[in-house]
């Protein structure tokens, strides 16, 4: 089955293509299809939903969204759903910004708990479809470490691991990561419902 992403963001597609074996991911920017969704809700659920919804009411075909993010405990769960958009008002333009910034916020804590979250809406019909959200858990370095992955991968540790995410391979990640457990559920909903 041929399903739209509703992102821009490559690295979720990366990440998604192949844990939908069998379904063809396509982001809609590579078909010419304009898509933009301003995040204005307040859980993950509500921005998944609405960026599903914007793109499906486009492209009237299935669709697949993900809102995702980290949420430290000893911040009181940000930067959570503003991930993608934290430190931009100081400034931070790239992830290794962000990082610097999260890492300074944390410089004294020694609480270092936090989960990535992942929440994957898949649209079939205007009056069908699935949500399913997962997180995964570990703790925050106090150094990057690793090349893989992207965003905050290099200095988030799943719990009993000696790498980051950015240390572990794409399967590695996959097999713990927030995004992998959430699709594996989604994959289980979709084998009875297709
Ligand atoms: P969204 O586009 O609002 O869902 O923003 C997701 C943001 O959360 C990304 O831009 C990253 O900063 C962060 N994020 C989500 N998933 C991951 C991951 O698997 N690794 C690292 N960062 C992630």
């Amino acid at each position: 089955m041929k399903i739209y992403l509703a992102t821009g963001n490559r690295h979720k597609l990366d990440e998604l293509a192949p844990m939908f074996p069998g379904h063809q991911i396509v982001l809609p920017a590579d078909e010419g299809i304009p898509f933009a969704f301003e995040e204005n809700g307040t859980t993950y659920f509500e921005n998944c939903f609405g960026k599903a919804r914007t793109l499906f009411d486009a492209v009237r075909a299935p669709v697949l969204a993900d809102d995702s993010g980290l949420s430290v405990f000893c911040l009181g769960g940000a930067p959570g759903i503003y991930s993608a958009r934290y430190g931009k008002e100081d400034g931070c333009q790239t992830s290794g910004d962000q990082i610097d910034r999260l890492l300074k916020a944390m410089e004294r804590e020694n609480d270092r708990r936090a989960a990535f979250v992942c929440c994957l809406t898949m649209i079939f019909s205007p009056y069908r479809f699935v949500t399913v959200q997962e997180t995964a858990e570990g703790v925050i370095g106090r150094t990057k470490s690793g090349s893989g992955g992207f965003g905050y991968d290099p200095v988030f540790y799943p719990t009993g691991s000696s790498r980051s995410f950015a240390g572990l391979s794409p399967a590695e990640k996959a097999a713990v990561s927030h995004r992998g457990k959430a699709a594996a559920a989604l994959r289980r909903l979709l084998s009875g419902m297709l």
